[in-house]
């Protein structure tokens, strides 16, 4: 954190603790209009964060964070194409992508829209004859399509393809969509047993066209593929996503079928690019259009909403309370949506890769804490799994809750069963319930006394747990576009006001360098050299497993 935002963030601090014990529901008690006022929309999406326990001093002082750490400054230089991801020296400009309006988009004094454009209409093109069965495999018409790519050309596009399962439902010749991510040989196999190779597409997307997953997954899927229909027939069924068009050449895909995209797409934020091609063939160019609109309308809401109403904004704010301020170690997003299943997995990479680092934009070790651990599964799952300790565990874990108004699939009083449940979580983790609610709950039961001593405190849930709310219409392609835009914001936010770079991803570069010197000794090769006791016992026992 740059000096300025650490003065701030100490008076935050000092208010957090002549606050304590501060209960959120006397909040409520104070103000009949703190759902109006703690709660903000934009264009359908309504934000609930009444249920957290902030008041109006505590915001003042979360905006006065915002200016003192320079977050508008540096939002602007986001979306001027600024070369804010100073470690790799590059522009983040996944923005653009979504760019629907005529305005220009520079990057290096270049207007990157007209190539973005061309790589959709590409997409567009070949989207709408794989659906419409103009573009065909050797056995006809495209049953399947299995993308092979990790981590940001996975999934994003795994995420969206299943929480828009309704929108390519809607039509029987859609091509059915796999992904296959894992080095274990499993992954492939399993989705290869599957797929007949005749009517099968494969999509390769990787960024860089060299991680090891998906070259190693790829050639796999390309020698099963030759067996099965021949080495002709790979130029019909092989389709590249990549910002590496030498490496898919080598690849041997041809270049109608390879579609770009541009070294300033950071991995986690690429779904947007060419690597959403296995998303626009579920749901089509157009649902995909939709899908970029919205997350269009995110980026507006974010440049122009005022602070008091900026839903990125706030959420990073109140999130950086609960980690630098209130200590809070995790952060729980549970969608009552089974659609969203993916959801989290998503927000995973999406924070945990961008803002799981220790040393500044100063290139010194930083003094607070950064990014939370990100985690959560569907509600009402969750329910029956892990929020026993959310509402009465020792760890306070802020959660939110997505809900839609509506269901994509009507079916019986189930949608409403869904939502119930969601607001009534929210509501339970809030209100808590009192010892003196138990004794007369266990009273009114006609236990006795001595029971209701032993059993009292295990049924006390202490309460004044925060939450925040994402209520949206439906679960559309617009919806989910403005969802995960939301988010990276968000989480672009919370990187400022660390004075982190958000889109670099080191860390991930110690365990691949390892994985490569390990290999030959776990092929089997021998070597002189100790590692270190631990690794060098389990290569031992790994080869007397095997032997
Ligand atoms: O290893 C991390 C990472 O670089 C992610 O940032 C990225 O999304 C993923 O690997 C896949 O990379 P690529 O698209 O280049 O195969």
């Amino acid at each position: 954190m740059i000096d300025t935002a650490k003065l701030v963030l100490r008076k935050l601090i000092e208010h957090h603790s002549n606050t304590k014990g501060q209960m959120i529901l006397e909040l409520f008690d104070g103000n009949p209009n703190r759902f109006d006022e703690y709660s903000c929309e934009h264009d359908g999406m309504l934000f609930d964060y009444s249920k957290n326990n902030i008041s109006e001093q505590t915001l003042s002082l979360l905006l006065e964070l915002a200016s003192s750490a320079a977050v508008f400054e540096k939002r602007d230089a986001l979306f001027a194409g600024m070369h804010i991801n100073t470690t790799e020296d590059r522009a983040v400009q996944h923005m653009a992508l979504r760019n629907n309006s005529a305005d220009k988009v520079e990057v290096d004094g270049q207007d990157i829209m007209g190539n973005i454009l061309e790589v959709r209409e590409a997409m567009s093109i070949f989207s709408r004859a794989v659906r419409n069965g103009s573009i065909k495999g050797k056995g006809g018409r495209f049953t399947d399509v299995v993308n092979i790519g990790i981590g940001g050309s996975d999934l994003g596009p795994a995420m969206a393809v299943a929480a828009l399962a309704p929108y390519h439902a809607l039509e029987d010749d859609v091509p059915n969509v796999h992904f296959v991510s894992n080095i274990d040989g499993a992954d492939i196999s399993d989705v290869l047993a599957k797929v007949p190779a005749s009517t099968t597409l494969f999509i390769i997307a990787s960024k860089t066209f060299t991680t090891q997953e998906t070259m190693t997954n790829a050639a796999t899927a390309r020698s099963w593929f030759v067996r099965e229909c021949g080495e002709n027939a790979v130029q019909d069924h092989f389709v590249a996503l990549s910002t590496a068009l030498d490496r898919t050449a080598e690849f041997g895909i041809d270049e109608s079928r390879t579609f770009g995209f541009w070294d300033w797409v950071g991995g986690r934020y690429s779904i947007w690019s060419a690597i959403g091609l296995s998303l626009m063939l579920a749901i089509g160019p157009e649902h995909f259009e939709e899908f970029l609109n919205g997350a269009h309308a995110a980026d507006n809401h974010f440049q122009k909403a005022s602070p008091r109403e900026n839903i990125p904004l706030l959420m990073a704010l109140i999130g950086v309370y609960h980690r630098n301020v209130c200590g809070y170690e995790t952060h729980a997003v549970l969608p009552y949506d089974q659609h969203l299943s993916r959801f989290p997995a998503y927000l995973q990479q999406l924070d945990m890769e961008s803002n799981g680092k220790r040393i500044g934009l100063d290139g010194e070790e930083v003094d607070n804490d950064t990014g939370p651990i990100v985690w959560g599964e569907p509600g009402t799952n969750g329910q029956h799994a892990f929020y026993q300790l959310i509402h009465q565990g020792t760890s306070i874990i802020p959660s939110d809750f997505l809900v839609a108004a509506q269901a994509n699939d009507v079916i019986g009083d189930h949608h409403e069963k869904l939502v119930a449940n969601a607001f009534a979580q929210t509501e339970a983790l809030m209100l808590g319930k009192t010892k003196a609610q138990v004794v007369s709950e266990l009273k009114l039961k006609g236990m006795d006394e001595d029971e209701i001593n032993r059993l009292a405190p295990h049924k006390v849930f202490p309460g004044n747990r925060p939450t925040s709310t994402f209520l949206y219409p439906k679960l559309t392609p617009f919806v989910l576009g403005q969802l995960i835009a939301l988010y990276e914001h968000k989480v672009f936010v919370q990187g400022a006001i660390w004075n982190i770079n958000s889109f670099d991803q080191w860390g991930v570069e110690l365990g691949k360098e390892l994985a490569s010197e390990l290999l030959p000794l776990v092929m089997g090769e021998e070597s002189e050299n100790v590692r270190n006791g631990s690794t060098d016992g389990l290569l031992k026992a790994f080869h007397q497993m095997r032997s």
